[in-house]
This record gives structure tokens, sequence and C-alpha cells, in this order.
């Protein structure tokens, strides 16, 4: 009997992360995320990165196991962008504090979308990841996916169980390369002045 699985690896995933996700991970505004903590030592940056690993991850299962096509550019997109509400969530001084879990989603979808343009799917994935603590349903599958990748990740996060290391270590790699690249092209024209 054949067998029509094919093995998921990590070094699969980091490049799918990387090819769907390339605009928003070399984007310095979404770089922006790497200076708040979400949980533990997690910066909302590797968290985003740690999310959409594992709804990429619960894709290739649903495609491969049953068949359900996923929209994998939206899925990267928006769990890379799902918790782009830029502010320390921590700070007690900031207004709304207390209500964060609450309203950090929508504002997050807010930001992204003026910040890279989102469609229908991306915001439905955005605002609605914290489902239920927000009470709106999910609406599209790859919603699902990123609510379940989201609660996960956080609870993985908080008992500080690493499961994404090799992934985030893959992004900041190819983050580097890029900002050396643009360095090293800039350098002739420097130069030529
Ligand atoms: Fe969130
Ligand atoms: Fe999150």
């Amino acid at each position: 009997m054949s067998s029509k699985s094919k093995h998921i690896t990590e070094y699969k995933l980091a490049k799918e992360i990387l090819t769907r996700g390339h605009d928003v991970i070399l984007d310095p505004k979404a770089q922006v995320m790497k200076t708040f903590t979400q949980h533990g030592k997690t910066t909302v940056f590797e968290h985003c990165v740690s999310v959409a690993k594992f709804s990429l991850l619960m894709a290739y299962y649903l495609e491969e196991k049953f068949n359900i096509k996923v929209d994998r550019d939206s899925l990267v997109r928006a769990a890379l962008l799902h918790d782009y509400f830029l502010y320390d969530w921590h700070d007690k001084t900031i207004p709304g504090h207390n209500i964060h879990g609450f309203t950090h989603p929508r504002t997050a979808m807010l930001n992204a979308d003026r910040d890279f343009g989102l469609n229908k799917i991306e915001k439905d994935i955005i605002s609605k990841h914290m489902f239920p603590l927000t009470f709106m349903p999910p609406r599209y599958r790859e919603s699902v996916l990123v609510t379940l990748a989201d609660k996960w990740c956080a609870l993985c996060e908080t008992f500080k169980v690493d499961v994404s290391s090799y992934i985030i270590y893959r992004v900041n790699a190819h983050i580097a390369r890029a900002n050396q690249e643009a360095e090293s092209e800039a350098i002739p024209a420097e130069q030529a002045i």
C-alpha cells in the first residue's frame, strides 16, 4: 500500500513562511514587534512567527489528510500580523490596559490593514483570533487555525516550552541577510558621491 504522506519538516515550514510572509517579515514596521514582550521572554514578533508555524503545520494536515484547501498566503500573513497592536500590553499606564485581551485583535487588524493592506480573510483571522474571549466566532477555516495555534503557542511560551527556536532562528537569519545585502548595495552609491 503506497502512502501519499509527505514528511513535514521544520525546514519546509520555515521556507514556506519566509516565502509567503516575505513582505511582512522584512518590513521594519513589523520588526517593531521585536521591542515588545508577549509571554515570558518571548517577544511579540517571535510569538507571531511561532503562531505562523503552527497554523501552517495544521494547514498541511488539513490539506493532506482531509483534502481541505487552505489559503496559505492569507494564513501566514495574518498569523505574522495577528498581534500587531504595537504597544507594551504589560504597561499598566497605557489606557485600556485592563481590557487588552478584548480590544487588541481589532487594534492589530486596523494597524495591519493601514500598514500592509489586508484581504477579508486576513481581517477575519486577526480580528477573531481571541475567540471565545471575543464573542464573534471565526468565519473562515484559516481563522480557526490561527485561533488554535495562538492558544497553543501562548501556553508553550508561558510555561517556557521551546517549540519554535528553529523557525525564529531562520526568520532572524533571513532578516540579517536581507539587511546585509541592502547595506552592500548602498555602499557603491555612497562612494560615488
Ligand atoms: Fe493576541
Ligand atoms: Fe497571539
